[in-house]
């Protein structure tokens, strides 16, 4: 099973006003790209959604689909820079309702998954940021599967774009295992408890899974922008600590700081990394230069 409607409902739709206390302005809930010391996580956050933008190569006349949208940050972005059309999926209702009430011209957002979702016209590009850990489930990696469903997910975007059209992809990566009992029991809490179905795929099977569809045209690494983004992100969870137990529980509280905790860790000792691509379909014989 990947993560099913509910299994995103727990991840996601918690409440919106818990996210905003501890995300940026915009509410990007995936690593930012820090491009100097001090930069701050708003800036840092555009300047993620600028080098997809970059990637997907978009302009005024491109229509794109972003594909796991969350509250609408990367769409936001890419509708102030210039787009024809933008449409963006998410399985999330609190996130589908939310982007919705931006009002941005030219965008809308369907609450649906994403392989359900049969648009008119092929898109010019596709933009998806940390979705595809949705896309297999701890026990079906451990049945071998993991490359197989990958693919399935580049095949089906692939369908959803024009012949040679770009996809700017993010994903978050699991790399090394940890030795100690306590830190692979933390791993498992923020996986079963905070995304329950999801996974962080491997970098090397996400570079197998792109073929036959995709071509990776530019890939790079970004671990510790991720282990910069969650410790700003922890950092704002504590400083509304108070106001999170009141509103939301102690619970709450208790288990996000030891999410937030781990993922800062994790970044740390390579635990867990991230990645940037631009991928461009492949059509033989129709390459552009
Ligand atoms: C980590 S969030 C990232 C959100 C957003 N891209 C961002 O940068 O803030 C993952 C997103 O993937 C969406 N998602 C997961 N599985 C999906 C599916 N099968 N179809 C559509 N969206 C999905 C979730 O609803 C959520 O919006």
């Amino acid at each position: 099973m990947t993560s099913t409607k509910e299994d995103i409902e727990i991840s996601y739709s918690l409440s919106n006003e818990f996210f905003e206390l501890w995300l940026d302005k915009n509410m990007h809930y995936t690593s930012a790209f820090y491009e100097y010391e001090g930069q701050s996580l708003e800036d840092a956050q555009e300047a993620k959604s600028r080098a997809l933008y970059d990637y997907a190569e978009l302009n005024a006349t491109k229509t794109v689909l972003d594909i796991g949208c969350g509250w609408g940050s990367n769409l936001d972005y890419i509708h102030r820079r210039g787009i024809k059309e933008a449409h963006g999926v998410t399985l999330s209702s609190e996130q589908a309702k939310w982007t919705s009430d931006r009002n941005l011209p030219n965008v809308k957002v369907f609450e649906n998954d994403y392989a359900l979702h049969k648009p008119e016209q092929p898109y010019d590009a596709l933009v998806s940021i940390e979705m595809v850990d949705h896309v297999v489930s701890p026990a079906q990696a451990n049945q071998g599967l993991a490359v197989e469903l990958y693919r399935k997910y580049f095949n089906n975007c692939a369908a959803l774009v024009k012949p040679g059209g770009l996809f700017a992809f993010q994903s978050i990566l699991r790399n090394r295992v940890p030795r100690n009992r306590k830190d692979l029991e933390d791993l498992k809490f923020t996986a079963d408890v905070i995304f329950p179905g999801g996974l962080n795929a491997r970098l090397e099977e996400l570079v197998m899974a792109v073929n036959p569809s995709w071509e990776i045209i530019e890939m790079r690494t970004q671990r510790v922008h991720y282990g910069k983004t969650t410790a700003e992100w922890l950092r704002r969870l504590q400083m509304h600590e108070a106001k999170i137990r009141e509103t939301w529980g102690d619970q709450v509280y208790i288990d996000y700081e030891r999410y937030l905790v781990t993922c800062v860790k994790a970044f740390a000792n390579h635990w867990s990394s991230d990645v940037r691509m631009k991928l461009r379909n492949i059509v033989i014989g129709n390459d552009p230069l």
